[in-house]
């Protein structure tokens, strides 16, 4: 569907040209002064200048030559603005077709096209921590955004699952288990099914292994194990595995508790098989070269403000880095999938990272001059006071006991409310604590730190999930009162506090392709925050269950209706959902 701004500036622009004028002066935007008007255009005030007129002269004109039907105020004012207000009948007909439109008339801008997401970060045989949070959350609703919008989209978790993690573990359990097969270069039977550490001994292992990375002998150890892991010694391969069967259902776990999914659940190890043949063919078209005994793609660019080193593709002591890993990982999602966009959400502190791998697979080609690569770097998650989060003890805290603390904290709410019977008690709960903790990340711009603060995200009024998600409580126990509504048509505005509604409902779409373009959920956030605020202060004003007149009573409820199922769009695709009762 045509945007509401676009069709009054096409008859802006038609009005302009009618009148004798540049049809291109017709533009026409949101009102900056809402209390004088919704919409204006100052295209006369630049338009005086090439006709050489007073621009209310040209003002007056171009207003002549509008259809007054679609306005209920269009006047040119001093020194030649012209203000708009649209008319009833023109928002109830813009309406009635968003809502019997599919998704309300969006236009899929993604059409044909794929976007493969890169989010979340996890690295296997490490417990999620807070730091976790972010990438999962903004990566979720931009991908289900990009999806809505048309585009087809692969979500990939891109796990950390070959790293120098492993070699740490495999060394300190040889330490502990010298006597188990896997460390037998000449063992040749099968190895054991069970693996040889449970999930909680795994977490142990993990910490005490890393802490050891100081000392110079574990740490070459711990080096040469990852290595050969790498190579495929089948004693670590057989250990790698256990690895992965223990820590992979346990990051299903928590993620599932974020309603955060993935469609391939791919990690570093699964780009390995692609590293020597893109390194020789790097080298051999001379576009990778030695430097200090590494290799590496230079990438400086001439008109770069700042220093931006080479992108090293192979260590001096042979071994593959996180960049290698990830150019390889292109070459495998090129070959795959054929993305037209490949969309990265991390921590801003690898802003550098991507710069340089992005620029290595433009300039060698492994994607084509065509695909687009952004990188979303967001900020730190503070604790309330604005200093970095931390557990009592001093450590980093676990995602889990996060999810945790609010899930307890609105459980508390729940019951002390009374709010659903017991057996409902704990999916309303989870439904609150998420769109709490979801709504408190994604209403901040992504790119910006802020401080989490529990009280304040799961509060039922303010800025909030909850009251968003109290906001579509209410519309739909005022429907289920009604009966049914899903086919009542729109009526015109009957009050100044619908016809805000309703212009506020236009916005839909813009916002979504606002947000796409900057990557930011937070605009989306503004506005159901908007939406909900217009929906509770028609309420309060407009008697709607009680109308005696029917006919009023049904647009009421439609107006409502349509309200309601896009907030709950909007809260779907931010990843969250509403509960019946609150
Ligand atoms: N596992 C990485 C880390 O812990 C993040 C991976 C992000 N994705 C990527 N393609 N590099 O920092």
């Amino acid at each position: 569907m045509e945007k509401i701004l676009d069709i009054i500036t096409a008859k802006m622009q038609q009005a302009f040209a009618d009148a004798g004028y540049d049809a291109a002066f017709g533009r026409v935007t949101v009102s900056n002064r809402p209390d004088l008007c919704e919409y204006q255009c100052n295209g006369a005030l630049s338009a005086a200048k090439q006709y050489k007129c007073a621009p209310i002269q040209i003002a007056n004109a171009v207003v002549a030559q509008l259809d007054a039907a679609d306005y209920d105020l269009v006047e040119a004012v001093m020194p030649g603005f012209i203000n708009l207000k649209l008319s009833g009948a023109f928002l109830q007909n813009y309406l009635e077709a968003m809502r019997t439109a599919p998704d309300f008339g969006t236009e899929k801008i993604g059409a044909g096209r794929t976007c493969v997401v890169d989010y979340g970060g996890a690295n296997v045989a490490k417990p999620l921590h807070i730091g976790h949070l972010r990438p999962a959350i903004i990566g979720e609703a931009l991908k289900r955004l990009y999806n809505f919008l048309g585009y087809n989209t692969i979500g990939d978790i891109h796990l950390g699952d070959w790293g120098l993690q492993m070699g740490l573990i495999i060394v300190e359990l040889q330490e502990r288990h010298p006597e188990l097969p896997y460390f037998d270069p000449d063992f040749s039977g099968e190895y054991p099914k069970e693996p040889p550490f449970t999930l909680s001994e795994l977490e142990e292992i993990y910490p005490t292994a890393s802490s050891k990375k100081t000392d110079p002998v574990f740490a070459e150890k711990a080096h040469i194990a990852t290595y050969e892991l790498q190579q495929g010694r089948p004693g670590y391969r057989a250990i790698w595995n256990h690895i992965m069967g223990i820590s992979l259902p346990d990051l299903h776990r928590v993620y599932d508790s974020l309603d955060v999914h993935y469609e391939k659940w791919l990690g570093e190890s699964d780009a390995d098989p692609y590293i020597p043949a893109m390194v020789a063919d790097l080298k051999n078209r001379g576009l990778a070269v030695e430097s200090n005994g590494a290799l590496v793609i230079p990438v400086a660019e001439e008109t770069d403000k700042k220093d931006i080193p080479p992108c090293i593709l192979v260590k001096s002591d042979g071994s593959a880095i996180y960049a290698t890993t990830d150019l390889a990982t292109m070459v495998q999602r090129m070959q795959d999938w054929a993305p037209d966009k490949m969309l990265y959400i991390t921590d801003k502190r690898q802003n550098l990272h991507f710069e340089q791998v992005f620029r290595a697979a433009k300039k060698s080609g492994i994607v084509n001059a065509e695909t687009e690569l952004e990188h979303v770097g967001h900020g730190t998650m503070n604790g309330a006071d604005g200093k970095p989060f931390k557990t009592r003890d001093g450590g980093v805290l676990r995602l889990e006991h996060l999810i945790k603390d609010m899930t307890d904290f609105v459980r508390t709410k729940v019951v002390e409310n009374k709010i659903v019977s017991d057996d409902e008690v704990e999916s309303t709960t989870a439904k609150i604590a998420l769109a709490a903790l979801k709504y408190g990340d994604l209403s901040n711009q992504p790119t910006k730190d802020y401080n989490f603060d529990l009280e304040r995200f799961a509060a039922f009024e303010g800025n909030t999930g909850p009251y968003i998600l109290y906001t579509i409580v209410r519309i739909k126990s005022i429907l289920a009162k009604y009966g049914a509504w899903e086919n009542l048509p729109m009526a015109a505005p009957a009050n100044p506090y619908a016809k805000d509604l309703m212009l506020a409902i236009t916005k839909f779409s813009p916002t979504l392709e606002n947000a796409l373009r900057t990557s930011s959920p937070n605009l989306i956030c503004a506005y159901i925050y908007e939406l909900a605020g217009c929906v509770n202060k028609f309420y309060h004003e407009t008697r709607i269950l009680g109308e005696e007149n029917e006919s009023l009573k049904a647009g009421y409820v439609s107006l409502i209706g349509l309200a309601k199922n896009i907030l709950e769009t909007c809260i779907h695709i931010l990843g969250f959902s509403a509960p019946e009762k609150m």
